[in-house]
């Protein structure tokens, strides 16, 4: 381990492979490239010190990157304790001079270490994934409240805690919902995670998906994502929800749709995507068939009842790499994967670049808006500017080498106007 004032990571000597890597995912990340290039002329983060806590994947590294290259002073920590790229930490403290405190694996006092670590960086501005930073501000560190011009947030977890902070009146800071982009739910929520839990599951278990029962519980933008990539590989698809209308729309999708403890007896692979905590409980766990495998991705590790879990179980073995096999009383087995921890950055990489260059795109044009709207902004949850948002998709596009038609003056006129009928 390496430990200084410029980073905590696990082996700096994995700094060259972390670069290799970085570089490998610049290359699907076209509209950050293109943003890029313009924070170096134009320098809008200039002297900003920001503190981010996000996964520490490649596709971080090139939105640490990008913001540095804007001017600004940053620091880094892990959002989860399990999806640190110790290669990339590396690289980002020795290649690239971003400090970087997160070490895959670290256990709960070194996570809140490294927050605290980062918050003492006496940030301007906050980027989180899950709320974390904001929230330590808000309940141990408010000496740094002052100093705060704003913050940043990914997640659908965090975003909603932020809207529950501003309704109870506590938020003091006004907090950019990157999340609630369109261009960053619609794709990184629905593609992102549709593929890399998919990823997850088959790098950690590598069992045949097609012919098998999957349960997703959450049809939110994730459940969507996961639920149709799953399908598309041969899986029998079972969705359980709470919300009717998310519930009709599996059900119009073509997947069947039950309450948990039917579906908890029918699967052989369990995802839960809720923002919700023991959606897998012990009577789920109790009912469940010999070998099943249960898996998380919803942002923090309270999805699935894991003290349950631990109970019903007489044993508990790791059989592969993020792997766990519980054993109860009666023989039959359960496998835990990636201790219930988002279980695409902790058994897989995350989602692929091409579509966290649009969420990172969201983050550094968010930063930079929040920068030059300071003296407007309440402290309130806001989203990005639809133009923002639209203007990323337009770069993206682009870069895809895809053309789209404009309105006509005429049909501009249209849609603009209600005097004309049939
Ligand atoms: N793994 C990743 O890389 C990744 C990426 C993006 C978001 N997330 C996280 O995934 C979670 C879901 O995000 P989202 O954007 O899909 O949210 P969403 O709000 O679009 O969807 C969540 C769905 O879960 C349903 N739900 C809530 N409680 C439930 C319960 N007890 N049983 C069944 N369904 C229930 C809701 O009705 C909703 O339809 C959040 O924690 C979010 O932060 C993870």
């Amino acid at each position: 381990m390496t430990t200084s004032t410029r980073g905590d990571v696990k082996d700096i000597t994995l700094a060259t492979r972390g670069k290799d890597r970085i570089e490998w995912a610049a290359k699907d990340m076209p509209v950050l490239r293109i943003i890029r290039e313009r924070f170096a002329k134009d320098m809008p983060l200039k002297g900003v010190r920001m503190s981010g806590c996000l996964h520490i994947t490649t596709e971080t590294a090139n939105l640490a990157i990008t913001l540095k290259a804007g001017g600004a002073d940053l620091v880094l920590c892990a959002s989860n304790p399990l999806s640190t790229q110790d290669d990339v930490a590396a690289a980002l403290v020795h290649e690239y001079g971003v400090p970087t405190f997160a070490i895959k694996g670290e256990d709960k006092e070194t996570y809140y270490r490294h927050i605290n670590t980062v918050l003492d960086h006496k940030p301007n501005m906050t980027m989180d994934d899950g709320c974390d930073l904001v929230s330590t501000i808000h309940t141990a560190r408010t000496e740094l409240i002052p100093a705060i011009i704003g913050g940043m947030e990914e997640t659908t977890t965090g975003v909603i805690r932020l809207r529950s902070m501003e309704r109870d009146g506590v938020l003091k800071f006004p907090v950019l919902a990157v999340n609630e982009s369109d261009t960053k739910h619609m794709f990184d929520n629905r593609y992102g995670t549709g593929q890399s839990v998919i990823d997850a599951i088959l790098r950690s278990t590598n069992i045949l998906l097609a012919g098998r029962t999957i349960v997703v519980s959450g049809y939110g933008w994730c459940g969507r994502g996961l639920a149709s990539r799953a399908h598309g590989m041969g899986a029998n698809v079972i969705i359980t929800e709470v919300d009717p209308t998310h519930a009709l729309e599996a059900i119009m999708d073509g997947y069947r749709v039950m309450p948990g403890i039917e579906a908890a007896a029918l699967g052989d692979i369990f995802v839960t995507v809720t923002g919700n905590v023991n959606v897998i409980d012990r009577q789920h766990l109790e009912r469940m068939k010999d070998g099943a495998i249960i898996a998380n991705a919803g942002h923090f590790n309270d999805e699935i009842n894991i003290p349950e879990l631990e109970k019903l179980a007489t044993t508990r073995r790791r059989v592969r790499d993020f792997v766990d096999e519980y054993t109860y009383a009666d023989g039959r087995h359960i496998h835990l994967l990636a201790e219930g921890r988002l279980v695409n950055l902790s058994a897989a990489e995350g989602h692929p670049a091409s579509v966290m260059d649009m969420s990172f795109a969201n983050q550094a044009l968010g930063s930079e808006y929040m920068l030059a709207h300071a003296q407007e902004l309440q402290p309130r949850v806001y989203t990005l500017p639809s133009a923002l948002d639209k203007e990323i998709a337009r770069l993206k596009l682009r870069a895809m080498g895809v053309r789209i038609d404009t309105l006509t003056p005429e049909q501009d006129k249209y849609l603009n106007s209600w005097e004309s009928g049939t």
